[in-house]
């Protein structure tokens, strides 16, 4: 069987990370792009292609492709998880964050798509799996840029289901609830910081915080070759958030 292929964004630390992880654990031969280097997930992956790249810049978007390409020869599956999430009160969102949310969030997963989509469509089929979040429905007080960004990403998701369909490539999204990454540690797991992960489990239909790996299930049955009729969909993975 011809080896499938994946790249993740975002994916130095975190849930890119665990992502990365995991497909390779499946065989797939894995590149992962972040702003940084990956030394963490290059320890844990068997050739693992590093790719320093910001995915708000398309000329760095085209040379980290080029790469892929050498290394690979085909592209299967990209999974667009990098991502910006500021905590700030409505007031003090300046418009330079707000576009810079944007950007990060919903620009550059459509940029990503945009680029990948030759590869795919030469390989014959693919699998595009946007990161988008529970804050969607629960809708965070403090995270306005973000939600705004991720429902855009929704939004994206289905269009290019639409789209891109015809190529069989699916596009699907997945919208986790707070999970236990370093970041969200920093940023929203302080309780009383607009909300913490003791008030997230109150509003949870089940027990316990969200680890990184609680996602990994649901990626793997997306990118699935048996997947092919799940597109344009959000698959909530948030233990049954209801509530903010
Ligand atoms: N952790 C959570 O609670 C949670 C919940 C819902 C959704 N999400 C989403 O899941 C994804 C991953 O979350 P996480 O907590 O693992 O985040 P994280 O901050 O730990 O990791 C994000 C990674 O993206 C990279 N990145 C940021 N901007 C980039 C850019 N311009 N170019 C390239 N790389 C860039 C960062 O360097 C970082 O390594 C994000 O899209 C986030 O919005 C996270």
């Amino acid at each position: 069987m011809e080896t499938r292929t994946a790249l993740v964004t975002g994916a130095a630390q975190g849930l890119g990370q665990e992502f990365a992880v995991a497909l390779a654990g499946r065989g797939y031969r894995v590149a992962g792009l972040d702003l940084v280097p990956q030394r963490e997930t290059a320890d844990r992956i068997l050739d693992y292609v590093e790719l320093v790249a910001d995915v708000t810049d398309e000329a760095q978007i085209g040379g980290a492709l080029e790469r892929v390409l050498e290394q690979f020869g085909t592209l299967h599956v990209l999974v667009n998880n990098a991502g910006a999430d500021p905590e700030a009160d409505v007031e003090d969102i300046t418009p330079e964050e707000w576009r810079r949310v944007m950007r990060v969030n919903l620009e550059a997963p459509f940029l990503m798509a945009r680029a990948v989509l030759p590869y795919l469509k030469a390989a014959g089929r693919g699998r595009i799996v946007n990161i988008a979040s529970a804050a969607v429905p629960t809708a965070p007080p403090t995270r306005v840029a973000y939600t705004a960004s991720k429902a855009g990403l929704i939004g994206l998701t289905r269009a290019l289901a639409s789209a891109l369909g015809p190529y069989d490539i699916t596009v699907n999204a997945i919208a986790p609830g707070m999970v236990r990454t370093r970041t969200a540690e920093r940023t929203g797991g302080a309780v009383g910081s607009g909300g913490g992960f003791e008030h997230v489990r109150a509003h949870q239909a089940v027990p316990g915080t969200q680890e990184p790996c609680d996602l990994v299930s649901t990626l793997l049955y997306v990118v699935d070759e048996g997947s092919g009729f799940l597109t344009g969909q959000t698959l909530d993975v948030a233990g049954g958030s209801a509530c903010w």
